[in-house]
């Protein structure tokens, strides 16, 4: 008699024991902070992504402040200097010494790419809010991205151009994912529609020199001349452009948005005029929801305009903390890769869709032309091309 009762004893015991941890591990997460590892340029030559996205993820942060289910999110930045050996070291650190739930940020491709083993290895979440070559999330089945991949664009300005009497166009793209993807899907796109493409001009990423690249296109004397540089340098190749005197022989200057950005259209000026571009957002987008959002996030970063970087770190953050209020608090990464996948949610761009298969954004693109209005210079959204896909997915 007295043996059963001293097993059901220590019986009791062990589920006491299980029960004060199970209850101690759910305590635990509610006490612990939620941290999100936010890697960025701030330094070099995408600097100002860096800056845009940063702001756009503490925008979110400060209009959603409080706790989500229960816990307080930290957010730590680190500046990889646009290097990707740098940008791993500190995913790196991150997930080892800060032990943080996710990692967000990767201003360029190859700093996207360089931090996705660690992902897999550590089943951290990893929520790519720049970078845009189609391949990134196929890197790494913890990838998530809110920015855009480059063959959306490029495809819908191949479609626009040819619809639009271009019909003998020359290339000139940064060397390195995204250039390689706008040029081949813009190219593909052009010659299905009967369109032909003179010469592909690639130039080198870091201290690029546009001069002798356009003096050849004057040469050629396309149509169009299609351009894609990463966010940052459209400045530098719209002057040349005009420097080299291109702007007056008539070849019509097209490319993906990140040539416009909105960041930088003042500063690039007349230049810019009529030039035409396919891209996911525009600060002028028409919308209640971008409205409130232009003027928060000016008011907040003394009046500096966003750009698509900064929408991406907005809408990335948003993402992260539904995952989190979905998993009532609970990180770990797989549960929270889960619940980021499949989100759908009007974004300051437009209509957003995580897609759950590929993990990659489904978005509106919009045909804009660059006009001057009460002395600004902007992205005028003239053309709606519904809920695109990434067409390098699908091939
Ligand atoms: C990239 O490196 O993937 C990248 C960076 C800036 C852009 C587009 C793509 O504007």
């Amino acid at each position: 008699m007295f043996k059963i009762s001293k097993r059901s004893f220590t019986q009791k015991l062990v589920k006491t024991a299980l029960g004060v941890a199970a209850f101690s591990t759910l305590t635990a997460f509610a006490d612990e902070p939620f941290k999100i590892g936010l890697i960025l340029p701030m330094t070099g030559q995408a600097a100002s992504t860096g800056k845009q996205v940063e702001a756009g993820v503490r925008l979110y942060m400060a209009q959603n402040s409080g706790k989500i289910a229960g816990r307080n999110v930290e957010l730590i930045v680190k500046d990889d200097t646009g290097l990707p050996d740098v940008t791993k070291r500190i995913a790196q650190e991150m997930v080892v010494n800060d032990k943080v739930d996710v990692l967000a940020g990767f201003g360029l491709t190859p700093l996207a790419l360089a931090t996705a083993p660690i992902a897999t290895q550590s089943k951290t979440p990893l929520v790519v809010m720049a970078a845009a070559t189609s391949s990134i999330t196929l890197a790494s089945p913890y990838i998530i991205r809110t920015s855009f991949a480059l063959p959306q664009a490029a495809v819908t300005m191949g479609d626009w151009a040819a619809k639009n009497g271009i019909k003998k166009a020359v290339t000139l793209v940064s060397d390195y994912g995204p250039g390689i993807d706008a040029e081949k899907f813009f190219r593909e796109r052009l010659l299905l529609n009967g369109g032909q493409i003179m010469e592909a001009m690639r130039v080198p990423l870091r201290n690029a020199d546009f001069a002798p690249f356009l003096q050849k296109v004057r040469d050629l004397k396309p149509e169009a001349l299609f351009v894609f540089v990463p966010s940052g340098q459209g400045t530098q190749v719209m002057k040349q452009f005009a420097e080299r005197g291109l702007d007056k022989t008539g070849i019509k200057l097209i490319g993906t948005g990140d040539v416009t950005d909105d960041d930088l259209l003042n500063g690039i000026g007349d230049v810019s005029l009529g030039m035409v571009t396919s891209h996911h957002y525009s600060v002028t987008h028409k919308s209640a929801v971008n409205q409130k959002f232009v003027e928060a996030f000016e008011k907040a970063n003394n009046k500096m305009r966003p750009n698509f970087m900064a929408v991406a770190g907005y809408d990335g953050t948003r993402v992260i903390y539904e995952a989190l209020k979905a998993t009532k608090g609970k990180a770990g990464g797989d549960a929270l890769l889960a619940a980021m996948k499949g989100q759908i949610f009007e974004s300051p761009r437009g209509p957003m869709f995580i897609d759950a298969q590929t993990r990659d954004v489904v978005h509106n693109m919009y045909i804009r032309k660059v006009e001057k209005i009460n002395g600004e210079y902007f992205n005028t959204e003239f053309e709606t091309i519904k809920d695109v896909k990434d067409p390098g997915k699908t091939q």
